[in-house]
């Protein structure tokens, strides 16, 4: 710039151009957003930093975030006052300044929704000139443990499904055997929540020898996380599953009935034999002393015509 001062005439108005040009430029500033996206856990807090460059105080400037995709204002920073016009923000935002005579400033956001993944910017505003950054925010969720049910037998095999709820991104599901190789399984994924999280399943037949050791994987691809209970289905189950088995415990079963109606029938007629027995006991024995009460009577009316004719005795 020195080489202006004293310049060639034809020179001059080149080169005062170029310093007007460059002159506001180097007076203000740029501003530097994180040069990878931010990742956040849904329900953490999570801070979206920007700075300013070359390093100058940012204390009497203005601030603002927002997202383009949406055409939101997410929070302003202004002559001391913070605002959050978007509803969806209200009551969980705030800039933290505490850097800010760096030219250091932060969108903190608490409380991350699913919602809030996407792209934003900053804005660093000093009267008439501003400058902004790209901030990117990606959020993840990592679900519950998977729940492994067995709905039945199928197609010489058990039907098992592994499902597992509240996640974000979309997560991937698979059936993995022993050895750690994928089993062909049918994967079936729901709609989001009201809360923006997925639900997945997957579903895959078990055949006799393949239910030793096998797993359900539930992976976040954004982490990078997974989730994989072990399962093991005792060979004992898949016995059930073939046909002529099925048959012959449904025979036994029969059988077993059978038996215990016989057996039944049998007691029942037992019953009924020893009670009218019973009963033929107490005929004869009421009987017996019918009889021997009219003995009784007999005698005593004998004994009374004895004594009658030998008073004496
Ligand atoms: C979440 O936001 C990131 C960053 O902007 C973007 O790359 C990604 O596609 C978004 N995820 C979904 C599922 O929309």
């Amino acid at each position: 710039m020195g080489r202006c001062l004293v310049p060639r005439l034809p020179a001059l108005p080149v080169c005062l151009a170029v310093v007007q040009l460059l002159s506001p430029c180097s007076a203000e500033f740029a501003v530097v957003g994180p040069p990878e996206p931010i990742l956040a856990m849904v329900g953490e807090d999570t801070d979206l930093p920007c700075h300013l460059s070359p390093e100058m105080s940012a204390e009497t400037l203005q601030l603002m975030w927002e997202r383009p995709g949406r055409r939101q204002v997410v929070h302003v920073y202004a002559h001391g006052q913070e605002d959050t016009p978007a509803e969806e923000f209200r009551g969980r935002t705030s800039i933290s300044r505490e850097d800010v005579t760096a030219g250091k400033a932060a969108l903190r956001i608490r409380n991350v929704r699913v919602s809030d993944n996407g792209t934003y910017q900053c804005y660093f505003q000093d009267g008439d000139f501003y400058a902004k950054a790209q901030v990117e925010l990606q959020v993840a969720a990592l679900g519950s443990d998977p729940h492994i049910e067995m709905k039945g037998y199928e197609a010489g095999g058990i039907r098992v499904t592994c499902t597992s709820a509240g996640w974000y991104p979309q997560p991937q599901v698979q059936w993995r055997d022993a050895r750690g190789q994928s089993l062909s399984s049918k994967a079936a994924s729901a709609a989001a929540d009201p809360q923006g999280l997925y639900a997945a399943s997957a579903s895959v037949i078990l055949e006799d020898g393949s239910g030793e050791g096998v797993s359900c994987v539930i992976r976040n691809p954004l982490l990078g996380q997974e989730r994989s209970p072990r399962l093991s289905i005792p060979g004992a189950f898949f016995r059930d599953t073939q046909p002529r088995t099925l048959l012959l415990s449904l025979t036994l079963l029969c059988l077993a009935v059978l038996l215990l109606c016989v057996i039944c029938l049998l007691w029942r007629r037992r019953w009924k034999r020893s009670q009218a027995l019973l009963q033929e006991e107490r005929r004869a024995r009421a009987e017996e002393a019918a009889a021997r009460a009219e003995l009784q009577r007999e005698r005593s009316a004998q004994g009374w015509t004895n004594s009658w004719d030998r008073p004496g005795e």
